[in-house]
């Protein structure tokens, strides 16, 4: 049987390769490119320049369409760090709200279903856990997103947002994660200084793709999931963890108050997600930081 369509911006980014790795077998991807090209198979690119108008995207799907199966659009590109936004906010509205705002036009031009990949950051003000009805962005970067979920649902409001935590997952060719920075620091010697006062509930991309298949699935449309794991951890006590299940001297690990740090724009200290919407509207179990982590430790030692 012919598989469905699948057009994957943020194909080239750290989540887009999990979710090209575990879509794959349900899908026919088509990846959306910016700058890089992806480093492993896609059946099919299109050139998604969120900064412009995104004219070879709407000729895909305005083709796909005419041929009886619009695509189902998964935005994942953005950009990506509070940094990157603090230090260009224009960008980042031009890029996360403004782009989003476009594709989701195009995607209810030819009823695509469209899921937009938010984060976590939307939270932060009030007591955590959150949930879905208790965003408030404090930064550039959080800012951008929200108003990106804001557009999407409102010109398209069959929209499908997640709301994804601090990200854990298998190393892709082109984005190394953020364990495995923090792997090539340790073996080089340096110290790391990891917050004992900055919490988050950390998600294993791998289940971000199952949230997109098990929606689809159900049939799901116009809603907001927060997708978390079911682990609320400081950045210290994770990088604990993965010290102990990926070999590390602990004592390289020094904890340090987020207070003590200057960073680019605020950071909530705690934006924990209150994740029962997705547990039992999707009837999903999300994966244990420490079950993420041994998979990681597999993975790294089959490569050696
Ligand atoms: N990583 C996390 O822990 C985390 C947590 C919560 C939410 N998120 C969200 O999850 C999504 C994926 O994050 P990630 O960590 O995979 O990001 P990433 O590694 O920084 O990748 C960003 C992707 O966006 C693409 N992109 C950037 N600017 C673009 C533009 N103007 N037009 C089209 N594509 C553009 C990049 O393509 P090029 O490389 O070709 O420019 C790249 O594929 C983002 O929406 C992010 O906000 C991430």
């Amino acid at each position: 049987m012919k598989q469905r369509s699948l057009i994957l911006t943020g194909a080239t980014g750290f989540l887009g390769y999990s979710l090209i790795q575990e879509l794959s077998p349900s899908f026919r991807i088509i990846a959306g490119i910016h700058v890089r090209q992806p480093r492993y198979p896609v059946s099919e690119t299109v050139a998604v320049d969120l900064e412009g108008d995104l004219p070879d995207l709407d000729r895909l799907c305005a083709a796909s369409t005419k041929a009886g199966s619009p695509p189902i659009i998964l935005h994942a590109a953005a950009v990506s760090t509070v940094r990157e936004c603090e230090e260009n906010p224009i960008l980042a509205r031009t890029v996360n709200s403004d782009g989003t705002a476009r594709l989701a036009a195009i995607a209810a031009r030819y009823e695509c279903p469209l899921f937009v990949i938010s984060t976590d950051l939307v939270y932060g003000a009030g007591r955590p856990p959150f949930s879905e009805s208790e965003a408030m962005a404090t930064s550039v970067y959080s800012r951008s997103k929200l108003e990106a979920e804001v557009a999407a649902q409102s010109i398209h409001p069959a929209s499908i947002v997640l709301r994804c935590a601090l990200m854990i997952g298998p190393d892709t060719p082109s984005a190394p994660s953020h364990i495995r920075k923090m792997d090539r620091s340790i073996r080089q010697g340096t110290a790391l200084h990891l917050f004992f006062d900055e919490f988050r509930t950390p998600v294993w991309t791998p289940d971000i793709a199952r949230v997109v298949l098990r929606s689809i699935e159900l049939g799901i449309t116009g809603r907001i999931y927060n997708v978390g794991g079911p682990d609320r951890i400081s950045r210290y006590d994770l990088g604990l963890r993965a010290a102990r299940l990926l070999g590390w001297p602990p004592e390289r690990l020094v904890p340090v108050s987020s207070d003590s740090v200057a960073q680019p724009g605020p950071r909530p200290k705690d934006c924990s997600l209150d994740i029962s919407r997705l547990k039992v509207e999707l009837g999903l179990d999300m994966t244990p930081v420490d079950a993420g982590l041994q998979m990681l430790a597999r993975d790294w030692k089959r490569d050696v």
